[in-house]
């Protein structure tokens, strides 16, 4: 017999009525509330308009998301869902349980109304007794007045969300972003259940409703492929953040190596900038030291950094915003390329080169990928490494082998914004079979990765795993590279690790 497990209660301290009392006096008074409107607000009017037009008439609900437990009574840092922030302007850590909602007004249109847990009273229990939302336990939070004119959204008390997003439910359609919130989901969904009470046809219904909700949420992704003038400046921002972090490593890398367990005190040392500059990570930084980088998505840092390693780092700040640069350089720890480094990464420099040249509008975004991978092939043809008769047509046909993919079997190219792989619920009409428009952010990140124990590689390149990753945005005519602060080239790489190593 299975029992449901409880919480003990074993570190409760009674509360009198006195003592109530006594918490909520003496206080001085609230300051004044100065927040002025967020320079983002007029973009996410503009947003929450296009939205409107797609879906005339319904409730849309579009939640922030809950805490989340990491163990017991602990939570992760909250982040909002990037569909809730980029229609909000909300980023960092709010909020909480919020939920933004898209009420169709008579006459046409939507009102945009923000609900929220809104700072409690110092009279309330919250206010020094509830660790998860508790001004004693987590700061103030804002008022609904304040966060009304900061993101020019009507707000009201998340209190009132229940009965409000369930009125007239039957004569309003209403659909929800699904996996932001599973409390919310279910809300929506016990409101929407109301309608029908045949069970046979609840249950199509019920998939049809979830059909629904998938159309908006892909709606909301395809919304973001093109970035505006805010959040193109959000994304240089990243970069730049993001290129101060590289360069913090950089000058940390004699620690890496005499410290043993390296690849840790990398990943320490991006973060402390990524903290400090803004966010955080946009995703877990890969911090791979010589074979290690062989392992796309290396994220156990573990390993020790020994002179004469390649790093591969693989990491992007993440601004309060929530928007993240996404970027890659493989670099000799002692600043000075082997001749068999070298060649590998010369062939990925020219792979990525002929990446980033074609990305400009009216293109392909898979001609990006196209570009880059045929130098790849084309390399490992050099090279003598595609089996005996298959050149590069013959390998680069879809149809055929692709045989080089064995040395790189990931993609050229994503879209890059509020999620590191941004966008990911676009069609592939509206993705990788899309012309790039004026606003679109990819990662050109071609590698080659010649693992340890690949004995179809030339002996002095087996642990050698070589990615260079920048960040593009398309523009009228081309491309701006906006991780242009950092050197590409093995020259350049070399000249600006010069200067960044600390001197023995
Ligand atoms: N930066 C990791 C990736 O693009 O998958
Ligand atoms: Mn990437």
């Amino acid at each position: 017999m299975s029992e449901k497990q409880t919480k003990a209660e074993h570190r409760g301290i009674p509360v009198t009525e006195e003592f109530r009392r006594y918490i909520a006096s003496g206080w001085a008074p609230r300051k004044e509330d100065t927040t002025p409107r967020a320079s983002v607000a007029d973009y996410t009017e503009r947003r929450r308009q296009a939205l409107s037009e797609a879906f005339p008439g319904e409730r849309l609900v579009v939640p922030a998301g809950g805490l989340k437990v990491r163990s017991n009574d602990c939570d992760y840092l909250f982040r909002p869902h990037s569909a809730f922030a980029h229609l909000t302007g909300l980023g960092a850590d709010r909020e909480p349980d919020a939920v933004l909602v898209l009420e169709p007004a008579e006459g046409g249109g939507h009102e945009s109304v923000l609900y929220f847990r809104p700072a409690s009273g110092r009279d309330t229990d919250e206010f020094f007794a509830d660790s998860r939302y508790g001004e004693f336990w987590v700061g103030p939070r804002p008022t609904l007045a304040s966060t009304q004119v900061e993101l020019g959204i009507t707000t009201r008390d998340l209190s009132q969300f229940e009965t409000e997003v369930g009125k007239d439910v039957g004569t309003v359609q209403v659909r929800v972003v699904r996996d932001a919130d599973v409390v919310v989901t279910a809300q929506v969904d016990t409101v929407r259940a109301t309608v029908c009470q045949d069970e046979g046809v609840a249950e199509q219904a019920h998939q049809e409703a979830v059909t629904a909700d998938q159309e908006l949420a892909r709606f909301l992704s395809t919304l973001r492929l093109c970035k505006d003038d805010w959040e193109a400046e959000q994304m240089r921002q990243a970069c730049a953040a993001t290129a101060r972090a590289f360069e913090a490593v950089v000058a940390e890398f004699p620690e890496a190596v005499r410290r043993g367990r390296g690849e840790r005190w990398i990943e320490g040392t991006f973060n402390r900038t990524a903290r400090h500059e803004g966010n955080g990570v946009g995703y877990e930084s890969i911090c791979a030291a010589a074979d290690h980088a062989n392992t796309l998505h290396w994220v156990r840092n573990t390993g020790d950094v020994r002179p004469g390693d390649l790093v591969l780092l693989d990491a992007g700040i993440e601004m309060d915003s929530l928007f993240t640069a996404d970027i890659t350089r493989t670099l000799p720890v002692d600043g000075r390329f082997t001749a068999a480094q070298r060649q590998v990464y010369d062939a990925v420099f020219a792979a990525q080169s002929a990446g980033i040249a074609a990305v400009r509008p009216g293109a392909k975004f898979k001609d990006v990928h196209a570009a880059a991978i045929r130098v790849i092939a084309e390399h490992l043809y050099a090279w003598g490494m595609l089996p005996d008769g298959v050149d590069v047509e013959h390998a680069l046909d879809p149809q055929r082998g692709a045989w080089h993919r064995r040395w790189m079997v990931h993609g050229t190219s994503h879209h890059l914004g509020l999620d590191v792989h941004d966008c990911a619920l676009a069609l592939r009409e509206d993705y990788m079979d899309a012309d790039l428009r004026p606003g679109m952010v990819l990662t050109v990140e071609p590698g080659l990765y010649f693992k340890e124990d690949d004995l179809l590689v030339p002996e002095d390149w087996r642990g050698i795993g070589v990615r260079i990753e920048d960040d593009v945005m398309v523009t009228e005519d081309g491309c701006e590279l906006l991780s242009h602060h950092l050197p590409r080239s093995a020259e350049d790489v070399e000249a600006w690790m010069a200067t960044v190593l600390p001197h023995s």
